[in-house]
């Protein structure tokens, strides 16, 4: 039968907010459920150190931190089919990452727009930074179905800035075959539909280095005040005037969380008519998040503060060694790394 796999993962650098339920956890958990695939979620605690090599201590943190959201989300490891997986610990990825790097070309690697972005923000550029699409790609190929059969599936749902690396990684796994010998099948991205959730300010993204951002693990009051903070339409001064609701972040907001069809069209109808004031209007949001955040809360407290976070990443990393180890095995062979002394 033809092995069907997902991996993804996230860097591990702080805690997770909306924009990453909206813009990935969201499509992992469907996934997830669809039953129809084995799935790796990956804790990219390596991808983490390129950029935060200078705080190290944060990343452990923010290990159990994106566990802890992950699990209140209901990524459930206690699934047969579910693996929570820290890079740092499959050393046999480790081993496919510097073995891949040998076939991945300087040049090919400065076009990558993503890393070309990226590389603007930064001050000091690492070789680890510039290697990590490469890194990425051992990521993916890790737990890579082998040997490879006919119909082999091997999924990777990620947001659109991360289908450069994909690309990257199909064609490194294409060079790599036609070099040495077929070793791996073509992975493919499974890119969502939602993708990105502006800030709490109407930035185009939520992110914590902006400080707009609604985190999975805030409480009730938190959640309640930032919305009352949020930006609306900045040319409404009167709840009398009409105002504007298709780019209005509290409205962006309500169409992606509230469940209540009904109660998002009228509002939406008042607002435009200028028949309702902002405070109404944030109010039901805010009581609509917390409504959503209520059982990841829960699920939270049932986790944190037990064992368990630090057996399910042992275990979820051992499987995914126990992928790695016959990959790297076909990889060391077709280079021709066994030696008969
Ligand atoms: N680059 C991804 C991010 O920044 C994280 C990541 C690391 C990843 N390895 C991966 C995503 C492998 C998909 C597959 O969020």
């Amino acid at each position: 039968m033809a092995t069907k796999r997902v991996l993804t993962g996230m860097r591990t650098t702080g805690q997770l907010h909306l924009g990453h339920y909206v813009g990935a956890l969201k499509q992992w958990i469907e996934t997830q459920n669809s039953g129809e695939y084995d799935c790796y979620f990956l804790l990219a605690d390596i991808q983490a150190l390129t950029t935060h090599a200078d705080r190290p201590e944060l990343l452990t943190q923010s290990v159990r931190d994106v566990v802890l959201d992950w699990l209140s989300v209901g990524l459930d490891p206690a699934r047969a089919d579910v693996h929570y997986v820290l890079q740092s610990q499959v050393a046999e990825r480790h081993e496919l990452s510097l073995l891949l790097a040998m076939i991945a070309k300087y040049n090919e690697l400065l076009r990558n727009p993503t890393l070309k972005a990226e590389m603007k923000e930064i001050k000091d550029v690492t070789l680890g930074f510039i290697c990590y699409p490469v890194d990425q790609v051992a990521d993916i190929y890790m737990v890579s179905p082998t040997p490879p059969s006919r119909g082999d599936k091997l999924l990777v749902p990620v947001g659109e800035d991360q289908v450069p690396h994909l690309e990257y990684a199909r064609e490194l796994a294409r060079r790599f075959n036609d070099k040495y010998g077929e070793v791996f099948v073509p992975c493919e991205a499974l890119v969502g539909e939602v993708g990105r959730l502006v800030g709490i300010d109407g930035q185009a993204k939520m992110s914590k280095s902006l400080n707009n951002a609604i985190y999975l693990a805030d409480d009730a009051e938190t959640v309640k005040a930032k919305v009352m903070k949020m930006f609306t339409d900045p040319k409404r001064i009167r709840a009398d005037i009409p105002g504007e609701t298709k780019n209005n972040p509290v409205f962006i907001y309500h169409r992606a969380f509230n469940p209540d069809k009904q109660e998002v069209a009228e509002l939406t109808e008042r607002y435009e008519k200028g028949k309702v004031g902002d405070i109404e209007v944030k109010e039901k949001l805010a009581k609509v998040l917390n409504n959503f955040l209520d059982p990841i809360r829960e699920m939270r407290a049932h986790y944190d503060n037990t064992a368990e976070v630090r057996d399910i990443v042992i275990a979820g990393s051992e499987a995914a060694r126990k992928m790695c180890q016959p990959v790297i095995e076909s990889v060391r062979e077709k280079m021709h790394l066994v030696y008969p002394l």
